[in-house]
This record gives C-alpha cells, structure tokens and sequence, in this order.
C-alpha cells in the first residue's frame, strides 16, 4: 500500500497523483509502471500507469494518468492520505546506462505516453546528455509538463488541432528537425500506436532508438498473455513478447506494433 500525498489536476480529465511508500526504493527504472488496484468489488483488474517521477529522498513517486473509466475515475477522487493498492514496479525500463555527456537524445511523446518521458528526460540530462523533446498533444488545453521538459532541454509542440505549437502530429516536427545537421545518438519515445509506428519506420536500424508500448494489460505480470504482440523478423508468426514483462520498453524494429 502506498499513501497519497497529492492529487492535482493538470488538465482536462489529466491528473498528476504523487504517492509515498518504501515500495519507492525499488523504483529504478524510466519507462517502469505501477498496477494499481481501486477499491470496487466490480473492478477486478488493476490499471498500469508509468512512473512519470520518482524521488528517492522523499520516497515518492508521480503518475499521471487520464480519466478514460470508472477505475481511473475512482482514482482521481483519492484525497492526501488515502491509501492505495500498489504493484510493482513492473516491466522493463528505458535503457540509460550507456548515456554520456557526448549523446544528444530525441525524446518524442504523444498525449499520454508523455509522462513517462519526464522520468526518462530527468535521467538522461543527469548523466549530461543534450536532448531535444517532441511532444504532440490533440490541443493547447491537454498540454501539460511543458516547463517541466522546458527546464531539462528544448522542447517542441504539435498539436492536432494547431490551436498551440506546430499544426499536426509530431512527423510534422520530426521532418524538420532531423536532418543531417541533427542526427539523434539515441531516441525514446512513448504514444499512441500510429505515432509509434511512424518513430519505428524513421529509425527502423538505428541502434540506440526505443518505444514504450501502450498496450490493453490484465495480469501485468505475464501470467495471462492478453498483451502479447509479435516479432517483427519472425516468418513463422509464432513467436512473441509480453509488452507487461517483456516491455513495455522495446528496441525500434523488433515488434509488430
Ligand atoms: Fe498478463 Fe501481460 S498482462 S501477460
């Protein structure tokens, strides 16, 4: 169990929950998640949501999910102390441990796959690394943690709607900005799965570039294969990897998304 110690709403429907608990010192990676329990009789399953910040020395944690069902909406009602059911951390992370002062990093994010990003971007730039954030919201009042990603490097907006930023998705951006003045050393990303699958096409062999799959999960701790996707150089179509253990981190070109 883990105490609330804040609730705050970012934006419509977008809540920021930071959280206190010893299960804090397990939390090591980016790109992790949590499966949380609401307390209803009629919602059995547990919600993953990624880890958006973590703090050691105050053994806290933030998430930031968005309202999409009742479970998520009994969440956002949790007031400062309540407690709450807590897995994890689960899955695997982003990788960072070979970052260096040298690298300059592309971190694109859509919607709410930003929020694991924030985690990411603050270990990256720990270790010294220059990164440029593409991030693509639907409108200007979704956005949120702009100053956020402001304060660790440059950041870029889509929006689809163009109503802030630049018009469209973040192709858009991505078109402009990488170019042979600019080639990432390495690349993250986390959104939807048409955003995906446009990183993976762009940096289909690079060999440092990586996606966190947004994927339907029930067990979360690969028991039940209800999030399996399969391999990409797989002709057999038999193989295939559990986005909650195996991922959700995985290298561009190596699942079907
Ligand atoms: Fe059960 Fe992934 S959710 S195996």
């Amino acid at each position: 169990m883990m105490t609330v110690v804040s609730q705050k709403l970012l934006a419509p429907k977008i809540y920021e929950l930071v959280l206190q608990g010893e299960l804090v010192n397990e939390m090591k990676e980016p790109g992790q998640f949590l499966h949380i329990r609401v307390k209803r009789q009629d919602l059995l399953l547990r919600r993953p949501i990624s880890l958006a910040d973590i703090n050691p020395q105050e053994k806290t944690c933030t998430l930031i999910y968005r309202v999409e069902g009742q479970g998520t909406l009994d969440m956002s009602e949790l007031k400062s102390g309540d407690l709450l059911d807590v897995m994890g951390p689960l899955g695997h992370g982003f990788p960072v441990a070979d970052i260096t002062p040298a690298d300059h990093v592309l971190i694109v994010g859509g919607g709410i796959g930003v929020p694991p990003l924030y985690a990411l971007s603050k270990a990256i730039t720990a270790k010294g690394a220059n990164v440029h954030h593409v991030l693509g919201f639907a409108s200007k009042e979704v956005i949120f943690y702009e100053e956020a990603f402001k304060a660790l490097g440059e950041v870029s907006i889509s929006t689809d709607d163009g109503s802030y930023g630049t018009k469209g998705h973040v192709g858009t951006i991505l078109d402009q900005l990488v170019t042979k003045d600019f080639q990432p050393t390495a690349v993250y990303a986390c959104g939807a799965s048409g955003m995906l699958r446009r990183i993976d096409q762009q940096f289909h062999d690079h060999p440092r570039a990586y996606m966190s799959l947004e994927e339907r999960m029930a067990c979360g701790t690969g028991a039940c294969y209800a999030c399996v996707c399969h391999l990409q150089q797989d002709e057999t179509k038999t193989k295939s990897k559990r986005v909650c253990k195996d991922g959700p981190v995985f290298q561009t070109g190596e699942v079907v998304i």
